[in-house]
């Protein structure tokens, strides 16, 4: 996957920082792993604690992935070399910014709690610290939560990333989702832009791990389609578009390089396949073949990224023989099948339980505004939208780099830099392995539950 996140961009505004991130157990917990990317785009390095309850949400070889640093889940933990892990972190790092803060964690550091990694290194270190909590509005609102979080902002001078307004994981809606990652990010750089690095020696800093493979996809079946459908109008001609099939096959590799099964089914492409044993292609020329490969793969898929443009119309009737140019040729077409918005509505209506369902992801190439990808999420009902206007520069079909925006179903935008196809597919990654990790753990409750009332 990308490069570690010591070893990022040059020129950033945290170039040569150390950056601690608290992970506590929150929904918004996957969120973190985009965090760390955006720190790593402003050329931080990146190094995560998680209290227990969090391990629950995100696995921590995810962010040992991510930031090739140890993650400290235990306020006990030991490096290699002996250290204690979170006191090395709280006596090296430029700030720890902790997000998602559940309400828990809040009360826990208001007091002085130190019962996990987090709590301990903020109570270690000298680093500024920043806050960013995330709960169901109620919860934000009671008087103890608002107590909590004055004590952290006027008692300790944290600075807290107030939450956002919306719908919440719960179903509610108030104040209290996660804020956006650009506005914690700015909050970093805000809170430690004119102090000076606190500990350049890379030996006083948290150890690298060795460059282990990132696995967050071991075992999962991913489905990506790639390329253009054509819809034939005679033997020879057909009704294409501009897609070449870059993105669909950086989604492959990048699957593949996190441990992922990849099904690809491939329209027309004009990019070399992956040759990978993991990696099953199925060759899809028209929608109505893409439908059916689609729903041919989806069985025990984890997840379905349809990054494939499939065609809007094709012609009712394809001539068996090549036209001639004598004869006047007018078209009559009729709509193609929707495979995203199928598959999504059968999901939904088939035995498949809610724990198992695969995460679904669909692209909206738009040209202009992205105003109309938010309600294409809601009809096509999937999980993440990734938009982008292919009407940009360097943006869109047969580029190298891709600028997007991934919208998710729990109503979260979030805005990615210009970056490498490449980039962006380790980006959708990282929000679809986060989302297979919830459903997991969500599975696991409930079980749980069934079993505490059987
Ligand atoms: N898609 C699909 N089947 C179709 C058309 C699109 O599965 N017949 C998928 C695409 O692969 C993409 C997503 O739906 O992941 C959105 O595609 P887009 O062409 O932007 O959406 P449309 O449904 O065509 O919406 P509109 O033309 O109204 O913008």
């Amino acid at each position: 996957m990308t490069a570690p996140t010591g070893s990022t961009v040059r020129g950033g505004r945290l170039d040569g920082r150390l950056i601690g991130i608290g992970v506590t157990g929150s929904i918004a917990a996957y969120k973190a792993a985009d965090l760390v990317r955006r720190l790593a785009d402003e050329g931080a390095d990146v190094v995560v604690l998680m209290t227990p309850s969090a391990t629950r949400f995100v696995g921590e070889l995810t962010f040992a992935a991510l930031t090739r640093h140890p993650v400290e889940t235990d306020v006990g933990g030991l490096l290699p070399d002996q250290r204690i892990g979170h006191i090395v972190v709280a006596d090296s790092v430029d700030a720890i910014v902790v997000a998602p803060a559940t309400a828990h964690w809040l009360a826990s550091m208001a007091t002085g709690l130190a019962g996990d990694a987090v709590t301990a290194a903020c109570l270690a270190t000298k680093a500024p610290v920043i806050v960013a909590p995330a709960m169901d509005g109620e919860m934000y609102a009671h008087p103890a939560t608002r107590a909590n979080v004055a004590r952290l902002r006027d008692g300790f001078g944290y600075r807290i990333v107030e939450p956002e307004s919306g719908p919440l994981a719960s179903g509610q809606s108030g104040q209290g989702r996660l804020a956006e990652t650009p506005a914690i990010v700015e909050a970093v750089i805000a809170t430690i832009s004119a102090s000076p690095i606190r500990e350049p020696d890379a030996a006083a800093r948290p150890p690298l791990v060795a460059a282990t493979q990132d696995a967050d996809l071991d075992g999962r079946h991913v489905v990506v389609t790639a390329g253009g459908t054509a819809e034939p109008i005679d033997p020879v001609r057909f009704i294409g578009n501009r897609s070449t099939g870059k993105m669909g096959v950086a989604l492959v590799a990048a699957a593949i390089g996190r441990g992922a099964r990849v099904t690809l089914v491939a329209g027309h492409v004009s990019v070399p396949l992956p040759t990978d044993p993991a990696v099953q292609v199925v060759a899809a020329e028209t929608t109505a073949q893409m439908d059916r490969a689609v729903r041919d793969a989806i069985g025990d898929a984890d997840a379905l990224i349809m990054a494939a443009a499939v065609a809007d119309f094709r012609p009712r009737r394809s001539a068996a023989t090549k036209l001639t140019r004598d004869e006047r040729l007018q078209l009559d077409l009729e709509p193609t099948e929707d495979i995203l918005a199928g598959v999504a509505e059968s999901l939904v209506a088939g035995e498949r339980a809610a724990a198992e369902r695969p995460i679904l992801v669909g692209f909206a190439a738009e040209t202009g505004s992205l105003d109309r990808a938010a309600d294409k999420l809601r009809r096509k009902g999937v999980d993440l939208l990734v938009a982008n206007d292919v009407a940009e520069a360097g943006s869109g079909f047969g580029t190298d780099t891709n600028r997007v925006v991934i919208l998710a179903a729990d109503g979260s935008r979030d805005e990615l830099p210009l970056l490498s196809k490449r980039e962006v597919a380790e980006r959708i990654l990282d929000r679809v392995a986060g989302a297979l990790d919830a459903r997991d753990t969500a599975a696991q409750t409930e079980a749980v539950t069934q079993e505490s009332r059987a």
